[in-house]
């Protein structure tokens, strides 16, 4: 069995691109998985600069060329499929997917959020947000989650999710600095989860 190919699609910095990258270089992903592209609408994510250090296809497709999100999403199903992709991992990317594109990729397309959901997640539920709302909320415990996605807003099926505790006097800067170690542990299991599932 070849490798399987993800594409990672982005906005930001790119943290956990970066724990896939070394997932399939030297990690668990070895032997399994290759990131073939990284699709960012941000023209200056730092994540374009991890895949090209890597020696992978960045590509960054504007939003404002298209007339609507679904005729950027198409376009964003279109590089995906001529490239072969099997897996695509959203990893910070905050644009909300169009059904064509979650239709395109049935049960192939993850993500990873910061709380464990179904708590904090939804419509405006990312970045500090998430760890605001939960130390707001006087929880005891956080953590992250990766799942399938679906047409709604952090809501498919989970396939991986681990806590880690809310300490008292955290500020959301130190939750999310927690929780974030936890992504990068969890988001390649999660890929090679779903490889040995069905794929
Ligand atoms: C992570 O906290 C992830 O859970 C959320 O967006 C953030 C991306 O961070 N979906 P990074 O760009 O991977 O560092």
């Amino acid at each position: 069995m070849g490798k399987k190919k993800l594409g990672v699609l982005v906005s930001g910095g790119g943290t956990n691109l970066q724990a896939i990258i070394d997932g399939c270089e030297s990690g668990i992903l070895k032997d399994v998985a290759e990131v073939k592209v990284v699709i960012s609408n941000k023209s200056d994510a730092y994540a374009l600069e991890r895949a090209k250090k890597h020696n992978i296809e960045p590509l960054f497709i504007d939003r404002k060329s298209f007339a609507d999100r679904a005729s950027f999403c198409d376009k964003i199903v279109e590089e995906l499929k001529k490239r072969g992709i099997d897996i695509i991992c959203l990893a910070g990317f905050l644009l909300k997917l169009e059904p064509n594109l979650v239709r395109a990729f049935p049960k192939r397309i993850i993500n990873i959020h910061p709380a464990l959901l179904p708590k904090f997640g939804g419509k405006g539920m990312y970045g500090h947000y998430v760890h605001e709302a939960v130390i707001k909320n006087g929880e005891k415990e956080s953590g992250a989650t990766v799942h399938y996605v679906d047409e709604e807003y952090d809501h498919g099926p989970t396939i991986i999710q681990q806590k880690v505790p809310v300490m008292k006097g955290d500020t959301p800067e130190m939750l999310a600095k927690r929780v974030l170690e936890v992504e990068h542990k969890i988001y390649p299991e999660a890929i090679l989860k779903v490889i040995s599932s069905k794929l």
